[in-house]
C-alpha cells in the first residue's frame, strides 16, 4: 500500500458528510490524522470518534466558513496544535439552482460565498506555512458541472467555475513551489447535497467512498486535475470540440435530472 498519506496531517472541509466524511475516513485509515471542518459539531464528532477508531488524531473544528475570520482562526489552531498541514481538502459546498430568467442575484452571492470565497480564504489562510515548508498538497473540489453546466444551475456552476479557474492559476502560480494543487471534478455522487435529485442512467450517482477513492489516488499521482466517473469524460471531451454536441447531449439525456421536492420537476 502507498505510503503517501501514513504519518501525514490533512484539514478537511465539509467533513461532517458525503465526500468529506469519506475522505476523512479513508484517510485515517491510510495513517494520515485529520482536523476536521463544517457546522454540524454533532457529526464531526461521530466522524473524529471513527478516526481515532483506527489509531489516528482527529481535531473537530466547527466553522462556518462564510466567516472569513472564523476560517482562518481554525486553520491557525491546527497549525498551532499539529504544526503543519500536508493535505489541503477544500471540500465544503451548496447546490443552488435557478433558471437565469429568475435568477435573483442575492442567491448567486449566497453561492459565490461558500462555493468560491471560503475556498479562497482557506486556501490564503493555509498557504504561508505550506510555502515556508516548501511542502504541502492543496486540493480543490470542484464538480463535474464546471466542465460543462447544466441548466438551471447557474447559481452553483459559476461559483464553481470561479473556484476551477482559481485552482488553475494557483498551481501555475505554485510551480516549483513545494506545494502542489489538485482539483477535482466529479460528476453525480450519492449524497445528502442531492438527495433530493434523481438522475438519468447514464450520469449515475457513484458512491461517495467511490469518489473519495478516486480522489486519493489522484493525489497519490500528483494529478493535476481529476474528472470521474469516466463517463464524465466524454461529455468534457464533446464541450471542447463540439459544445452543441454536448449541450443536445444535456438535453437528451436529462442530465438536470428530475427534483422530488413536491414542486414537480424542473
Ligand atoms: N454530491 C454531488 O453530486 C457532487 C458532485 C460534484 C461535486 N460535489 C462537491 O463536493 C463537495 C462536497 O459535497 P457533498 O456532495 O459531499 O455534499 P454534502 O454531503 O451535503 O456535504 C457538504 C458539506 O459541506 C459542509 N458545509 C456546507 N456549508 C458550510 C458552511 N457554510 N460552513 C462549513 N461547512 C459547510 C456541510 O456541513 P455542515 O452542514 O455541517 O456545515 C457538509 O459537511 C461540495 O463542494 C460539492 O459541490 C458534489
Amino acid at each position: 500500500m502507498s505510503t503517501t498519506f501514513l504519518n501525514k496531517t490533512a484539514l478537511i472541509t465539509g467533513a461532517s458528510s458525503g465526500i468529506g466524511e469519506a475522505l476523512a475516513l479513508q484517510l485515517a485509515q491510510r495513517g494520515c490524522d485529520v482536523a476536521l471542518i463544517a457546522r454540524t459539531q454533532a457529526r464531526l464528532e461521530q466522524v473524529a470518534s471513527q478516526i481515532k477508531g483506527f489509531g489516528r488524531k482527529a481535531l473537530v473544528l466547527p466553522t462556518d466558513l462564510t466567516d472569513a475570520q472564523a476560517t482562518r482562526s481554525a486553520v491557525h489552531t491546527v497549525l498551532d496544535t499539529w504544526g503543519r498541514i500536508d493535505f489541503l481538502f477544500s471540500n465544503a459546498g451548496q447546490y443552488y439552482r435557478s433558471p437565469i430568467a429568475k435568477l435573483a442575484t442575492e442567491l448567486l452571492r449566497q453561492s459565490m460565498e461558500i462555493n468560491f470565497y471560503s475556498h479562497v480564504e482557506l486556501v490564503l489562510s493555509a498557504l504561508p506555512a505550506m510555502l515556508a515548508r516548501r511542502s504541502g498538497h492543496i486540493v480543490l473540489i470542484s464538480t463535474m458541472d464546471a466542465k460543462k453546466g447544466i441548466p438551471p444551475d447557474t447559481p452553483y456552476v459559476a461559483a464553481k467555475c470561479a473556484l476551477s479557474g482559481f485552482g488553475d492559476l494557483l498551481r501555475q502560480e505554485l510551480y516549483r513551489s513545494g506545494v502542489e494543487v489538485t482539483i477535482a471534478f466529479p460528476g453525480r455522487v450519492d449524497t445528502p447535497m442531492i438527495a433530493h435529485l434523481s438522475v438519468p442512467w447514464i450520469s449515475a450517482k457513484i458512491s461517495a467512498e467511490r469518489c473519495a477513492k478516486a480522489i486519493l489516488r489522484g493525489v497519490e499521482r500528483r494529478k493535476a486535475e481529476i474528472i470521474l466517473p469516466p463517463q464524465a469524460l466524454l461529455l468534457y471531451y464533446f464541450q471542447v470540440f463540439a459544445p452543441r454536441v454536448a449541450d443536445f447531449a444535456v438535453r437528451f439525456f436529462h442530465l438536470e435530472g428530475w427534483e422530488h421536492s413536491g414542486r414537480g420537476g424542473l
